[in-house]
């Protein structure tokens, strides 16, 4: 996992910035991932090409309604939501998708790594959440961590 620059502080003070500046960097981290499932939906190949091709397609609808859900987290916490691409890329903290074609098993392979690493990113999110005694944000994230785990079941199907 990259280690980059967090979320800088926006307009809270105190445990309600860190959650709404935690959100903004998980936010960072979807709209990064979102961009790398529609990399792979264009570009994977194989026998396997057009079940994976829109398998993708829905999980990449999926990471835009939790980007979509953790932004408006943090304008529900009265925070601002910090979601163009070019702060996305400042802050992403999950590897780059490789370029180019890509192989179904390969593609597969790739965006578990991915699932797993935001996952985790999750949990560590939902415990400062909790330790914030914010309910309703430690609540979004496992909420998201069901939904992501759910589709890396999915994907590691396909790998047995
Ligand atoms: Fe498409």
């Amino acid at each position: 996992m990259v280690s980059k620059t967090p979320a800088k502080k926006n307009n809270k003070a105190g445990a309600a910035g860190t959650v709404v500046d935690t959100l903004n960097a998980r936010l960072a981290d979807l709209i990064d991932l979102h961009w790398q499932i529609k990399q792979a939906h264009w570009n994977v190949t194989g026998m396997d090409f057009i079940a994976v091709h829109r398998l993708f397609d829905e999980q990449a609808a999926m990471a835009r309604e939790m980007a979509d859900t953790l932004a408006e987290r943090a304008r529900g916490l009265e925070g601002v939501a910090e979601g163009t691409i070019r702060l996305a890329v400042e802050r992403s903290t999950i590897d780059e998708f490789p370029h180019g074609l890509i192989d179904a098993k390969k593609a597969i392979a790739e965006l578990v790594d991915r699932y797993e690493q935001i996952s985790g990113q999750f949990k560590t999110a939902s415990d400062e959440a909790a330790d914030a005694d914010d309910k309703g944000t430690e609540d979004a994230y496992i909420e998201l961590i069901r939904l992501i785990d759910k589709q890396t079941y999915f994907l590691r199907s396909h790998l047995k």
